[in-house]
């Protein structure tokens, strides 16, 4: 065999070498998670999903559920380090108030990855962050909605994800960005509904009654599909046709919101995937095994579902996914 061909396989054997060491720098690794909670079927599967991760690769993952409580998560983050695990996972609740616990990760010098949600903490305080541009997800929803309903009169009621977090700033601020300019489309009510189901009912019911029983709302626009499906509920309560008489756009794509468009209830969804973990744990690996820090920001793909994509068959696929 001539000496270069050698050479190439040689070569190509370590690169396999290296990348199967790469794929081992994480086994035996303890790393904790600290996960805000369960408030949305989407943060049920990003649970579900990056526990399987972990344990595709081997890892000991320490989780920690702070049933929505910023204190319970710094309470875990600081348990992770007293117990000088070997990386820290978070999805930061609100974006303010971390700079003291990942300090003190920092001092420990244990690696912080930030999964779906960011911080407006110093960047050099966490190792990467996994998500969504958040913005851009509210682009999205928001020119559907224009191209939807062209020049015609269109109030519209928001219900706001967890105030403080990053995906309840941002997704409002891509959604007033795509309307600006259209002055035909106005968010006439807007407030929290905390991610969640019940919430996102309470307050749509809110905004029907304040509304002429709903007659003067064009569109519903929800930071998530929960807080969308609950809407929905109190929409047919009060007599009217959701997907018809009040447009259905929100961001998540679970497995209800196409059963929703299935029954023509809702309209459109930004999808947002709940694997943060495994391009996470790839980009520790290969910052353990090669030092070479990974980008800052490694964001995930937001596609736009509706119901011309087949939701009967989306939804048969994504049902067992943990949401
Ligand atoms: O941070 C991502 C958001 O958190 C999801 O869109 C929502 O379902 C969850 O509460």
């Amino acid at each position: 065999m001539k000496f270069f061909t050698k050479l190439a396989v040689a070569a190509g054997v370590a690169a396999l070498l290296s990348s199967a060491a790469y794929a081992d720098s994480l086994k035996g690794k303890t790393i904790g998670f600290s996960q805000i909670g369960s408030e949305s079927g989407w943060r049920a599967a990003e649970t579900s999903v990056t526990k399987q991760q972990a344990e595709k690769r081997g890892i000991n993952l320490k989780f920690a559920d702070a049933q929505q409580k910023q204190e319970n998560q710094i309470k875990a983050i600081r348990g992770f380090i007293a117990q000088g695990v070997d990386a820290i996972l978070v999805a930061p609740v609100v974006s303010t108030g971390w700079d003291a616990v990942l300090g003190e990760a920092k001092d420990a010098k244990i690696p912080v990855i930030l999964l779906d949600r960011g911080v407006d903490a110093s960047q050099d305080l966490y190792l990467t962050s996994v998500a969504s541009d958040q913005v851009k997800e509210g682009k999205v929803a928001g020119d559907w909605l224009v191209k939807t309903v062209g020049d015609k009169k269109c109030n519209v009621v928001e219900l706001q994800g967890t105030v403080g977090s990053t995906p309840a700033i941002n997704r409002k601020k891509g959604f007033e960005e795509a309307i600006k300019g259209h002055d035909n489309i106005k968010i006439v009510r807007s407030q929290t509904g905390d991610f969640t189901r019940s919430k996102g009912k309470e307050v749509m019911e809110g905004f029907i009654k304040a509304e002429d029983g709903g007659k003067n709302i064009c569109a519903m626009y929800a930071h998530n599909d929960d807080m969308a499906v609950g809407g929905i509920q109190a929409i047919k309560d009060a007599g009217l046709k959701p997907g018809k008489d009040v447009l259905v756009v929100s961001v998540d794509a679970v497995p209800d919101i196409f059963k929703a468009m299935v029954a023509g209830e809702a309209n459109a969804t930004v999808e947002l995937t709940p694997n943060m973990a495994g391009p996470a744990f790839d980009a520790l690996d290969a910052y353990w095994t090669s030092k070479k820090a990974p980008e800052k920001f490694i964001i995930t793909e937001s596609k736009l579902y509706t119901p011309n994509d087949n939701p009967q068959k989306v939804y048969d696929e994504k049902k067992g996914l943990g949401y």
